[in-house]
């Protein structure tokens, strides 16, 4: 990654801000091969060099990969003046990274969110032409059948004139249950593509996006890193 400037270094890594990073490499708790680092001005590669904080391993990863089961009522934003976004769900360090969610989701729909401060990923991961897959679980008003996963499959026009791609339905159980699968992300897509069938979504939760599923163990609000098999997988970097 070349050379950076360790206050820099430091602050990315969260644990720290800027001004702290600083006061420790004044302080002399920094160590760049051995030698106590001068000031924060200093650079190092982290990938070449040894950094010590207080003796332990600086731990640097350039990119942080978040995976959060974003509940109902929180905003997929970075920031709102009076609603609560997907980032205060996070711990303070880790809202220091700069992460951005990776598309949206409604503010009701639940389920699976990537954070990521690895911008071209985010780009590439929402470009048109990648066609990653999502897939939705939703319960509707009323019960769908055949005619509908037909229609999903030739590709919904919606209310607007604007045109679907074709996109896979399952239903489950006795129809007010589905899964649907997208290949692209439109403004409130289900719940318009559901509404140009006569139909209306109750409940919205994404399952899936790409190769990463929704881990099951994290509950509405929670988070954990990414393993490194996902993050190859959505071709990040370790
Ligand atoms: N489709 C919707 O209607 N809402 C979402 O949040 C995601 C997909």
């Amino acid at each position: 990654m070349g050379k950076e400037r360790l206050d820099k270094l430091l602050a990315a890594t969260g644990r720290w801000s800027r001004r702290e990073a600083k006061e420790l490499i004044r302080g002399g708790r920094v160590l760049v091969d051995g030698k106590s680092a001068g000031s924060g001005e200093e650079k190092a590669d982290p990938a070449e060099s040894e950094i010590l904080v207080d003796g332990l391993p600086l731990g640097y990863q350039k990119y942080t990969y978040i995976m959060l089961h974003k509940p109902a009522g929180v905003l997929t934003a970075t920031e709102d003046h009076r609603q609560k976004t997907v980032l205060d769900l996070l711990s303070p360090e880790l809202r220091r990274r700069n992460l951005s969610p990776v598309g949206r989701l409604d503010k009701d729909t639940e389920g699976l969110l990537l954070l990521t401060n690895d911008g071209a990923l985010a780009h590439r991961l929402l470009a048109p032409k990648s066609h990653v897959d999502k897939v939705y679980y939703a319960r509707l008003d009323k019960a769908f059948g055949a005619g509908d996963q037909a229609a999903f499959a030739a590709g919904i026009v919606l209310e607007d004139g604007l045109i679907c791609m074709p996109a896979g339905l399952t239903l489950l159980g006795d129809g007010t249950e589905i899964l649907v699968t997208l290949h692209e992300g439109k403004f409130h897509q289900i719940k318009r593509m559901v509404a140009s069938r006569g139909g209306a979504v109750c409940y919205l939760k994404r399952i899936a996006m790409g190769p990463l599923e929704l881990d099951p163990t994290l509950r509405k609000g929670e988070y954990r890193a990414l393993t490194e098999e996902e993050v190859a997988k959505i071709g990040g970097k370790p």
